[in-house]
């Protein structure tokens, strides 16, 4: 032998030894799986290793010669994982001759080993003359008997119902067992037909009952079929744990004998569940174990299956079949409320649409109605000096979010032409937004001269209108916003400690008669105020003067210079000439100065009835103290000391000049500035120099200034004019 052989023998020994050992893993390596037509099957096994190794009563040997599986001596029919094993028995029985002498075939006690008989068995007797016993021996041993008299051949039945055949049940557990039949007369009498006893074991239900046949020779059948169980061990599964031999996807259950357990796999699983890997999946779809109607549609999945239906079909788990879709009611549910989302988002849209253009249509409306289309047109089509014209056209929401919605605390003051809102521009800027009084056409036309007016001019005195909008049922006026108020709350106010200097007084005086004089001949057209006021004079935090306030203003035509116009002022400031005549020229602006002007040296309001009979007016109340020489009580007291004594009365000269009845005995407003500038500089000379004026000179300055007319006039005038509906009779804010 060589050495390569022996290695080879070696290892196969190795091999098989290992086997042994792990015994379980995989013990059909090798193994015989088959003994003539009978699959052999782990834990059963022909040959060591092959079969479960602590129960020799696994060990089963095939017969090589005719290829018989035994279990022990007894043939085995076919092993069943669920721990049956199906073996073959042949009858007991004892013959009679017809004179009585015995011939038998009784077995001895046939032993199982560790397995044991089944209850599906039958200990069947079959004869006319016969009795039988059935020993069986176990963990307790029990005797049955069964026994079949019958006078003559019974009628043809083929069930085992007591005529010829009688059957008894077999007590569970025996390991081994033993079949005695008898006879009570030998079979003398029914000999003709029944010359044996016949008693064996058989599977219920195999054994068919032939009257006939079976009376008179049940010898020449071999064996039965005979169940016996086994299983492992002698424990219960809760016992073994996880110790069971029982493989993957497989599960113990306790054997039905009452010892030991046995395996099985899962459901969906095939194979032997006693082999490590022995359950493997069962593809029901390739093995036609699937339900589908349509074999196509069928997938398989470790452990079961499932019907697959095309998209579009459905599952009908009745009939395993593929139904189409039912779309019906839910499609036509699915649609109507989907139309009707169309529809109800069509209807919101054209509304949204809809109410968008009635929105736009009313701006528009508004916009022409407020005289858009004149602005523009007057803006556009006047060429005189539209070069320098930069108005802003704001919308009506730019407006809203500005003033944050109209807000009352962003009122900054009412009065007659309409109320001023603070806003605040989207760069935040700060502005003041005139909402004009919900007018008539007339102060549309107003409110576009306004806009007009204020468009021409370009001064630092006067408040800078930074646009418009048109788009609101009342018209906006935006402008820019003078922080410190008006002067006549300056002057009358509570809301600022009136601590105006005289030189704040003058300077303002004098800001203020060079503003209307540049109105007056400066600027490219000619205009007119028409409603110079305390109440229109705004101060920035320098305490400069702003005129603000055009919505009277008149532009005059250059070849004009006088224009017919419905009266319009303020009741204290309006002159009472073009009260009289409705005849407007620059002098009115002059006479409503003359009156700021007293209004500025007196700290009095232009119209006061608290004051006696003819002092009401500040024009008379000027003119009467004037004419008493006792203008020194009307002056303010903390504004006149011994510096400036002399510019007030100066400056009271020139009020009451301006203030003079007719217009023609009027300075312009031209001499008027020249006069008070060149008083501010002697104040400030004074200042500077620290001398007092002369005293012959204010005499003097006096005695120029008494005009006796102005009071009664103008007070008459006054009263009458409560008639006129135009009037701001508010006499200022
Ligand atoms: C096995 O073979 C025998 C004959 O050898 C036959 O009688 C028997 O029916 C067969 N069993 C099966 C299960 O095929
Ligand atoms: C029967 O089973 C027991 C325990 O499983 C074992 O010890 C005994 O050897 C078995 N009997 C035979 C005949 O194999
Ligand atoms: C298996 O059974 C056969 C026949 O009954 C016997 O010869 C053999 O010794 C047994 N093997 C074992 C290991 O008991
Ligand atoms: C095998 O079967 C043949 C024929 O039936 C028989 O002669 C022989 O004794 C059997 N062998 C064994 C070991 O049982
Ligand atoms: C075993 O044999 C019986 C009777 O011949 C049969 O009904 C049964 O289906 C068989 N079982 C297996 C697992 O082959
Ligand atoms: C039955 O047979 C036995 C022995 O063969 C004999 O001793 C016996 O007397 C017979 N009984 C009858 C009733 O014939
Ligand atoms: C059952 O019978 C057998 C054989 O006759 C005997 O050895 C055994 O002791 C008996 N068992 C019991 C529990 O009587
Ligand atoms: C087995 O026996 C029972 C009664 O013991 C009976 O109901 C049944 O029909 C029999 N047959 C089969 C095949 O189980
Ligand atoms: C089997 O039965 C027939 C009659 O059906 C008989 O002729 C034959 O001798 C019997 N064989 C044996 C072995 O008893
Ligand atoms: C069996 O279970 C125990 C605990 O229940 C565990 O410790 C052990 O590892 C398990 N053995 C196996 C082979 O799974
Ligand atoms: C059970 O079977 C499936 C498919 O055959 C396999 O993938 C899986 O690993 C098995 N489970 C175990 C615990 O082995």
């Amino acid at each position: 032998m060589k050495l390569q052989d022996g290695l080879i023998l070696v290892a196969i020994f190795y091999l098989a030894y290992t086997q042994l050992v792990r015994g379980q893993l995989h013990p059909l390596d090798g193994c015989p799986t088959k003994c003539g037509n009978v699959t052999i099957e782990y834990p059963f096994g022909t040959s060591p290793g092959c079969y479960y190794a602590e129960d020799r009563s696994f060990n089963l040997t095939c017969n090589q010669t005719d290829h018989k599986l035994l279990f022990g001596n007894i043939p085995v029919i076919n092993i069943s994982h669920s721990g049956e094993l199906r073996v073959r028995v042949a009858p007991s029985y004892s013959c009679y001759n017809s004179r009585g002498s015995l011939s038998n075939g009784i077995y001895n006690t046939i032993s199982l080993a560790n397995l044991t008989l089944s209850t599906k068995n039958r200990f069947t007797v079959v004869g006319c003359d016969s009795y039988a016993f059935l020993s069986t021996y176990g963990v307790a041993n029990y005797s049955s008997g069964c026994m079949s008299i019958c006078s003559s051949t019974p009628e043809a039945n083929g069930e085992c119902s007591g005529k010829g055949c009688c059957q008894n049940s077999v007590p569970r557990g025996s390991n081994s067992f033993k079949v005695q039949p008898y006879s009570f007369n030998n079979h003398t009498s029914v000999h003709s037909f029944n010359p044996c006893s016949y008693a064996f074991l058989v599977e219920n239900g195999t054994f068919n009952f032939d009257v006939l046949e079976d009376l008179k020779s049940l010898r020449n059948v071999t064996d039965f079929p005979v169940v016996l169980d086994w299983s492992i061990g002698k424990q219960t599964c809760q016992q073994v744990g996880n110790t069971s031999i029982c493989g993957a996807n497989s599960t113990c259950f306790d054997s039905t004998r009452g010892v030991g357990y046995n395996c099985e796999c899962f459901e969906g699983f095939e194979g032997n569940p006693y082999l490590s890997y022995g359950c493997h999946d069962i593809n029901e779809c390739t093995s036609s174990r699937h339900n589908c109607l349509d074999p196509n549609t069928c997938r398989n999945y470790a452990g079961g299956f499932y019907c697959q239906c095309p998209s579009g079909y459905r599952l009908d788990t009745n009939t395993m079949s593929c139904k189409r879709k039912d779309i019906g009611w839910t499609i036509i549910l699915l649609g109507t409320i989907i139309g009707f989302l169309v529809i109800l988002l069509g209807v919101s849209f054209i509304r949204q649409k809809m109410k968008h253009r009635k929105n736009t249509e009313l701006r528009q409306k508004f916009f022409e109605q407020n005289g858009g289309g004149m602005l523009i047109q007057r803006l556009s089509g006047s060429d005189s000096g539209s070069s320098n014209v930069d108005v802003k056209i704001f919308t009506e929401i730019g407006m809203k979010n500005a003033t944050n919605g109209y807000d009352e605390s962003r009122i900054l003051g009412q009065g007659g032409q309409g109320t001023v809102y603070k806003g605040i521009l989207p760069d935040n800027s700060i502005v003041a937004i005139k909402k004009a009084r919900l007018g008539d056409s007339s102060q549309v036309e107003q409110f576009i001269n306004e806009v007009l007016v204020l468009s021409q001019i370009n001064h630092r005195n006067v408040v800078k209108l930074l646009g418009c909008c048109l788009e609101t049922e009342i018209p906006l006026l935006v402008y820019e916003f003078i922080t410190s108020g008006t002067l006549f709350d300056h002057l009358h106010g509570s809301l600022f400690d009136s601590s105006l200097t005289w030189e704040h007084r003058l300077r303002i005086a004098v800001e203020v008669a060079g503003t209307l004089s540049y109105l007056h001949s400066s600027a490219s057209i000619p205009i007119i105020h028409r409603d110079v006021k305390t109440a229109n004079i705004l101060l920035d935090e320098n305490l400069t003067a702003k005129v603000a306030d055009f919505g009277a203003s008149r532009l005059i035509p250059m070849d004009k210079e006088q224009l017919t116009t419905m009266v319009q002022g303020t009741l204290g400031y309006l002159d009472p000439e073009y009260y009289n005549t409705g005849l407007l020229n620059e002098k009115s602006d002059v006479y409503s100065f003359g009156v700021v002007l007293m209004e500025l040296i007196s700290g009095q309001k232009a119209l006061c009835f608290e004051r006696p009979q003819n002092s009401k007016h500040l024009v008379s109340y000027f003119a009467t103290a004037t004419k008493e020489n006792r203008l020194h009580e009307i002056i303010g007291g903390q504004v006149m000391n011994e510096d400036n004594k002399r510019e007030i009365y100066e400056a009271s000269r020139v009020a009451i000049e301006c203030t003079r009845l007719t217009g023609e005995e009027r300075p312009r407003m031209k001499e008027v500035a020249a006069e008070l500038e060149a008083l501010r500089v002697k104040t400030t000379k004074h200042k500077r120099s620290d001398q007092y004026p002369e005293t012959e000179e204010i005499e003097n300055l006096l005695g120029v200034q008494i005009l006796s007319t102005q009071g009664n006039t103008s007070g008459t005038g006054y009263d009458s004019i409560n008639n006129v509906p135009i009037l701001d009779i508010e006499a200022g804010r």
